[in-house]
């Protein structure tokens, strides 16, 4: 059975998981970083454990640095021997990087997730904004806006602004924003053919009533909408308009494919709609494995090392991992119902007032699994 999270049935980057045996003998690659990144990833291995015990499966983890823990131990934001790692692994999950301790010039911890997300050409980003029911009271959003909430981001992960020329020449500093054809052709079609297995809808958010790359941007994706995806309904929303849309008329929403920039801010905004960023798990995928599965959250270091932490969005995370990097869809919609469950039951972390501890909501849900 397909659980409601990913969103992403026939998502597919092939070779990504999709149609792929399911291998019971799987490998991750644990990158838990820095911050909350090293609690909520225990807590997710926890629940993977009980996957595998449950299903009969042999599941290995390997752990490596990366972000500032990794700066602090080699100097850099991410070595060749922690790429190398991952390369070999069936999936990586990551937790968060970065933190004041970082912050004060110098090397950035995002580096090293940007070069990971780089070097292992995850072009495409998947980001699932669910409203489970157990949830809908506790958006900032009334009620009947936000129950049965379901859009799947589509995110351009290795271009844009995030990785065109940049620089600084003393009192300027200039980052560019540049895609290809090619390279908008490849992230509109993930969302076509997500949107196939779903709701049947596109949505395209540009800013193409100013930026020339906007408008290269949506006449590429009007063409293969167009030739490709005839039976998708497809629109197209300038970002400034979609950042009000997301909370005036949530559910209008089915697949939304963006750029990199506006895909990143849109998806922090729309975590408000199940009420905590903590919720929101992503999958960031090309064109083979291993896929990288990462939450959308960062390392929080304003709760760090409390033990508070919301782990769902990570243990969400694991389940796309289960999907999406090996193929285990029937193990993947259990995590997602035992999380449904666990939330249905009234267990909350401190993000939505509850007092229950990022270990404990772990083991609940592993119970749950
Ligand atoms: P953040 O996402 O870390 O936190 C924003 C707010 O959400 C904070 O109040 C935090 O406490 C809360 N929050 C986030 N995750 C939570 C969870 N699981 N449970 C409960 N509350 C949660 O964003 P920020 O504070 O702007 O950034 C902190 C650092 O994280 C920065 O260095 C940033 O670059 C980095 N970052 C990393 C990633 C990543 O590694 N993928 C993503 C975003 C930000
Ligand atoms: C995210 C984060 C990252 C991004 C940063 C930490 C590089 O905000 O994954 O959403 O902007 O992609
Ligand atoms: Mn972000």
């Amino acid at each position: 059975m397909r659980g409601r999270w990913p969103g992403a049935a026939g998502a597919g980057t092939e070779g990504a998981g999709a149609g792929a045996p399911p291998d019971v003998n799987a490998s991750f690659a644990v990158l838990a970083g820095d911050g909350i990144g090293p609690e909520v990833t225990a807590a997710a291995t926890a629940v993977l454990g009980a996957v595998a015990e449950q299903f009969g499966h042999a599941f290995s983890f390997e752990y490596g640095l990366i972000g500032g823990a990794s700066i602090d131990a080699t100097g850099e934001a991410l070595s060749d021997t922690t790429l190398e790692m991952c390369r070999a692994a069936d999936a990586v999950l990551l937790g968060a990087v970065g933190g004041p301790k970082w912050d004060g010039g110098g090397l950035r911890p995002e580096t090293g997730l940007l070069r990971i997300r780089k070097e292992l050409s995850l072009f495409a980003n998947l980001r699932p904004i669910v409203v489970p029911e157990a949830l809908a009271g506790a958006s900032p959003l009334r009620e009947e806006l936000v129950r049965g909430v379901d859009i799947l981001f589509v995110r351009e992960l290795t271009g844009g602004i995030y990785f065109g020329p940049s620089g600084r020449d003393g009192d300027r500093a200039w980052s560019t924003m540049e895609y290809s054809v090619p390279e908008v052709e490849r992230i509109v079609r993930v969302a076509g053919d997500a949107a196939r297995g779903r709701r049947g809808k596109v949505t395209s958010v540009d800013k193409a009533n100013v930026l020339e790359v906007s408008r290269l941007w949506r006449e590429v994706a009007a063409r293969v909408m167009a030739d490709e995806y005839p039976h998708v309904e497809y629109e197209v929303v300038l970002v400034d308009a979609m950042a009000m849309h997301l909370l005036a008329r949530p559910r209008d929403f089915d697949v939304v494919v963006t750029g990199n920039m506006f895909g990143d801010i849109l998806s922090d905004e729309a975590s408000m709609l199940p009420g905590s960023l903590g919720m929101l798990p992503s999958a960031s995928l090309g064109a083979g494995r291993p896929g990288l599965f990462e939450p959308v959250h960062g390392s929080a270091p304003d709760i760090a090392g409390k033990g508070i932490a919301n782990p769902l969005g990570m243990i969400l995370t694991a389940a796309m991992a289960l999907r999406h990097g090996l193929g285990l869809a029937d193990e993947a919609a259990a995590v997602e119902r035992a999380v449904e469950h666990v939330l249905a039951a009234g267990h909350r972390t401190g993000d939505f007032g509850g007092e229950v501890g990022t270990v404990e909501m772990g083991s609940l849900v592993g119970a749950a699994v």
